[in-house]
């Protein structure tokens, strides 16, 4: 049975009692609105560890005011439904005062793998990321934190996060899932039309292929620069960014070392992104 744990208190006093049976605990955090890829999330959890918390917070701190904090989906209790489903042992989720009590003013700021990308287009964003993460890996203290890599960059921010504070996490990324047509499982793509969800399945075919241009000796400019038309023929309104970046780092791209191809590309209201792995030649 999935218990549902709503106050930092009482979350630190279940993962007491486990503690105290010598068991060991995993969080996955989410904003809600689960889907398969989330439950891939817990499965990786519960493969590493005896228990499995997941959050279930929609944070107001990583969405800009022209962002879509008040219509992100929320749905509770199909959510739960699903956490039980899936074996998880605990939801926390906290309300707002809960997590950001009156007065809170305390902001973590990572370098490094934030820089450029979402950051270009989302300034705040890892900032908002990177202080409700460390608070809930203060919060539940879990051995183990699991991260979907459809968020690629958030993932390296996070590693980096735990590296920097001495946090002792293991950080794992798990691989994203996606449907038949390769459009990668999102909270956001309940947004998208029929109309829209055609482009969108393209989008990650036509990642894959600028991956294996790379991977074949394409000129890295050259492979960007037919990606981003390539995603505009498909039927996007607008590309934030499509770009070849160093995995963990997201230094420059070089191609001896295992790299990613990123992209943020929009669709009528929607913001949809993805990445592919590109292997050192
Ligand atoms: O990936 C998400 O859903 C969120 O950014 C996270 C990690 C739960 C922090 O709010």
């Amino acid at each position: 049975m999935t218990v549902v744990i709503e106050s930092v208190s009482a979350l630190r006093a279940q993962v007491k009692a486990w503690r105290a049976d010598s068991l060991t605990v995993a969080l996955v955090p989410t904003m809600g609105a689960l889907h398969e890829g989330h439950i891939s999330l817990t499965r990786a959890a519960l493969e590493r560890a005896d228990r499995c918390v997941v959050s279930i917070f929609v944070n107001p701190r990583q969405f800009a005011p022209t962002e879509d904090l008040d219509k992100y989906p929320r749905q509770l209790s199909l959510d739960l439904d699903k956490l039980e489903q899936a074996g998880v042992h605990a939801a926390f989720t906290p309300g707002v005062d809960e997590v950001y009590p009156e007065g809170f003013a305390t902001t973590i700021s990572v370098g490094g793998p934030s820089a450029g990308l979402e950051t270009d287009f989302r300034p705040t964003h890892f900032d908002g990321v990177a202080t409700v993460v460390a608070k809930l890996l203060i919060q539940a203290a879990p051995d183990l934190a699991v991260f979907g890599e459809k968020d690629y960059q958030q993932l390296c921010v996070v590693k980096k996060l735990c590296r920097d504070l001495d946090l002792p996490v293991e950080i794992i990324g798990a691989p994203t899932v996606r449907d038949a047509e390769g459009l990668a499982m999102s909270s956001r793509n309940v947004y998208l039309s029929a109309a829209e969800l055609d482009v969108a399945k393209k989008l990650n075919k036509i990642l894959r292929k600028a991956a294996t241009a790379l991977e074949g000796g394409a000129d890295e400019a050259a492979a960007m620069a037919a990606a981003r038309q390539e995603i505009l023929d498909a039927g996007f309104d607008m590309v934030d960014y499509v770009a070849a970046r160093q995995i963990d780092t997201l230094a420059s791209w070089q191609r001896d070392t295992n790299g990613r191809v990123l992209v943020a590309a929009r669709l009528g209201k929607t913001r949809l992104i993805d990445n592919v792995g590109v292997t050192a030649r």
